[in-house]
């Protein structure tokens, strides 16, 4: 019998079964909380769990007096308290047959893969979703959307090539006209439209793609803000698509472009900072960010190195720190 899960100081109650954890049985009931890895790495999906019981393993992501919803599973019924939560529906989740009109080596490891879905359909997504890619033997791979929601009639990732990845080493030999599986969208990783607080982003190599997003977007609905955005990466190829900089550059009179590499000459020859994108945002971001909004996007240890050097170094409130963390294998489906 499926356990009953409550939102304190709601009306709202889910059922969760056996065996599944909180964040999966939020998700399939169309309850959205935050969330981004689902593998118990990123901590986004932390909250209190105010009463009965749970089993949940203890990781380094886990807050003080907290629990990772995408982690743990109830032994009772529940009282949660999520750090924030609100309705979507899952049938506006669809899957698509797409085909590849373009697939374009943006450096030596990401390929660029554009995607048009069948004609006459629409993929509707906000900027900084991601979709998944269903592979043959049944396993799920996600990418963020780099395109903006109004381009609608396609998709663009951004893929990084893992060594040895199952999906990333065909990646490479796609050609116009092969197909993929796609559902889409997924992820709560948004522009909090509302705001008119300075923007710093800060992303590691393809965590540019839902930056990106986000950005374009921003453009088409003239929403004007200040926006720094720290591009980190190994050398200058990993910054693989400079145009889309220059294009906010020479848009929003606001924006500042810090490139951030580990090759001392490449960052030289860029007029950029040379080390990892947390020291970086340490060197060249306001001492103090109260009142900005980070959007963080990258692998688990950038993304919590950006967390330190912004919420305990710079005084950011944790509330305001959006992140996307990139786990590369099976997505969690
Ligand atoms: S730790 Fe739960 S979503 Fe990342």
């Amino acid at each position: 019998m499926p356990f009953d899960i409550r939102i304190a100081g709601s009306e709202v109650r889910f059922p969760c079964e056996p065996g599944q954890n909180v964040l999966d049985a939020a998700l399939k009931a169309g309850i959205e909380m935050p969330y981004s890895c689902r593998k118990g790495v990123c901590g986004n999906c932390a909250g209190a769990v105010s009463q009965g019981e749970v089993d949940c393993p203890q990781r380094e992501a886990t807050p003080p007096g907290q629990h990772l919803y995408c982690q743990c599973v109830p032994r009772s019924d529940l009282e949660i308290v999520p750090q924030a939560w609100h309705r979507f529906d899952p049938a506006a989740r669809k899957t698509f047959t797409i085909k590849v009109f373009r697939n374009t080596l943006a450096a030596p490891d990401v390929s660029v893969l554009q995607l048009r879905l069948p004609a006459g359909q629409r993929a509707k997504f906000k900027a900084g979703q991601y979709l998944q890619v269903a592979l043959p033997d049944g396993s799920r791979r996600s990418y963020s959307m780099a395109n903006p929601p109004h381009a609608s009639d396609m998709v663009e990732l951004h893929i990084r090539h893992v060594p040895g990845g199952q999906f990333t080493q065909i990646v490479p030999g796609l050609k116009a006209g092969d197909t993929l599986q796609v559902e889409l969208p997924f992820g709560n990783f948004e522009l909090r439209e509302e705001s008119t607080a300075p923007m710093l982003c800060v992303v590691g190599g393809t965590g540019f793609a839902p930056v990106k997003s986000l950005l374009d977007d921003m453009a088409k609905k003239g929403i004007q803000r200040p926006v720094t955005l720290v591009w980190g990466g190994r050398n200058r190829d990993g910054l693989y698509l400079p145009a889309a900089v220059e294009r906010w550059r020479k848009l929003w009179p606001g924006f500042t472009y810090l490139p951030a590499v580990e090759d001392a000459a490449d960052a030289q020859a860029l007029g950029g900072f040379h080390g990892r994108v947390d020291d970086a945002v340490r060197a060249h971001a306001p001492a103090a960010l109260g009142g900005h909004e980070v959007y963080c996007c990258g692998s688990p240890v950038m993304v919590a190195a950006v967390r330190k050097a912004c919420i305990d170094e710079r005084g950011l409130d944790p509330r305001h720190f959006f992140s996307d963390v990139f786990v590369p294998g099976p997505a969690a489906t």
